[in-house]
């Protein structure tokens, strides 16, 4: 298998050995910048979102698609999608509310669906009537009552089964360890007593059971969803079942993307005929293939028995490998050495003082110089928007083309 088993159309080797994103030559345009840079390329993220339109369409059901600002919430990134029409944004913070809007969202098309919201979030939330809640435990919807009795609202709920990427515990919202999201099966009756109580409206069900599942954890999605599914039997008036997002795409060599048939197969036997209509709220699935994250080589030096490449951004600008094991594989921006059996075993290493600060260890990479520059991919999601500025290294630019 080629270790360059990530190209396609938009992201590709040119015939000189350098990488071309969207049409760009990736090292020439990050060499206009003296630092970090995450790229995005806004036709891939459109791409993503038409893809999954189309599958969603197959299934049948009437639906809706909410874009998960929390992955990605460059403003020109946010502007493109609201401009875009027929996509609306899911949102967990009252200052996610005011950037959405800020970026052309019209309240009507946000969906909020948050954790330990406190009473001043709500207070802002509230104010504006035509915002979607999902509410995802009993306190919310008691505060809710207290504030706003019969207002429209939805329920998170958590049907105790759940997946991520590669079956990933830390990856699955929804499962054998009790986690903070959602109403759980045994306080369901409280849930709707305090509904009725305050004279709320459930309008959706809503699930978010894990993040970066693909077609392997698709049985296990099918199981959660018909879990989630059993909820709707006492919600006759339900109009809407918002089944989250968590769409995974390839990280490693030799993984098949996503097998949306299957997926939207899952939703019209759960769904179709009931004259619901699916809203599904994915972040990962519509950007994160769509962005680079690309630094510069500082040194590579040989120590012991490992070969360092280091460079100048650590895992504070995309927590999400250290914290996730999602790997965000390096590759090089120029490659003048084409034969892979030449190339060698690294370790890429950040500017971080933490000894997990490491993108890949024993990777194939071609020969590296200082100067060079290598480009992250799959940083489009969970990079820029989980960034720190940990040892006051947080510096980055970000460019969508
Ligand atoms: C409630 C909810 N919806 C949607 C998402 C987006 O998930 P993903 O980026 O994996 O599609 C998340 C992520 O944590 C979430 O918690």
């Amino acid at each position: 298998m080629s270790p360059e088993w990530w190209t396609r159309d938009d992201l590709r080797r040119g015939t000189d050995g350098r990488l071309i994103f969207a049409g760009h030559d990736v090292a020439a345009l990050a060499a206009e910048h003296d630092r970090p840079l995450f790229l995005y390329n806004g036709a891939r993220i459109r791409a993503n979102a038409a893809r999954l339109r189309a599958a969603l369409a197959v299934s049948g059901c009437a639906h809706r698609l909410y874009y998960a600002m929390k992955c990605n919430r460059f403003p020109p990134l946010l502007r493109m999608l609201a401009a875009e029409g027929g996509i609306g944004i899911d949102i967990c913070s009252p200052d996610e509310m005011d950037l959405a809007i800020a970026c052309g969202f019209a309240p009507g098309d946000i969906s909020f669906t948050g954790t330990a919201v406190a009473p001043r979030d709500l207070d802002r939330l509230l104010a504006r009537p035509d915002l979607h809640i999902n509410c995802d435990s009993l306190a919310q919807i008691r505060m809710i009552g207290e504030r706003t009795p019969g207002r429209t609202i939805g329920i998170r709920v958590n049907p105790g089964l759940g997946t991520g990427y590669g079956d990933s515990a830390r990856l699955t919202y929804a499962g054998e360890r009790t986690t903070k999201f959602g109403i759980y099966r045994e306080q369901w009756a409280d849930a709707l007593g305090l509904a009725a109580r305050y004279g709320l409206t459930v309008s959706t069900i809503h699930f978010h059971v894990g993040c970066g599942y693909l077609s392997q954890q698709l049985d296990a999605w099918d199981a959660a969803v018909g879990e989630a599914a059993s909820f709707l039997a006492d919600l006759p008036q339900a109009t809407t079942v918002n089944i989250g997002g968590g769409l995974g795409l390839p990280h490693r060599a030799g993984e098949p993307p996503l097998d949306l048939a299957r997926w939207s197969a899952i939703i019209a036997r759960h769904f179709g005929g009931r004259g619901l209509t699916v809203a599904v709220e994915p972040g990962d699935y519509l950007v994160k293939d769509a962005g680079l994250l690309l630094l510069s080589v500082v040194w590579v030096e040989r120590k012991r028995d490992t070969l360092f490449v280091a460079v100048d951004g650590g895992f504070n600008l995309h927590p999400e490998p250290a914290h996730y094991d999602l790997p965000c594989e390096p590759v090089a921006c120029t490659v003048r050495e084409p034969d892979p059996s030449r190339w060698h075993a690294v370790t890429v290493a950040g500017n971080i003082n933490e000894a997990l600060d490491l993108w890949a260890e024993d990777h194939p990479m071609p020969p590296l110089r200082e100067g060079d520059r290598i480009a992250l991919i799959n940083a489009g999601g969970y990079g820029s928007a989980m960034s720190s500025n940990h040892c006051m290294r947080g510096d980055f630019v970000e460019l969508l083309i």
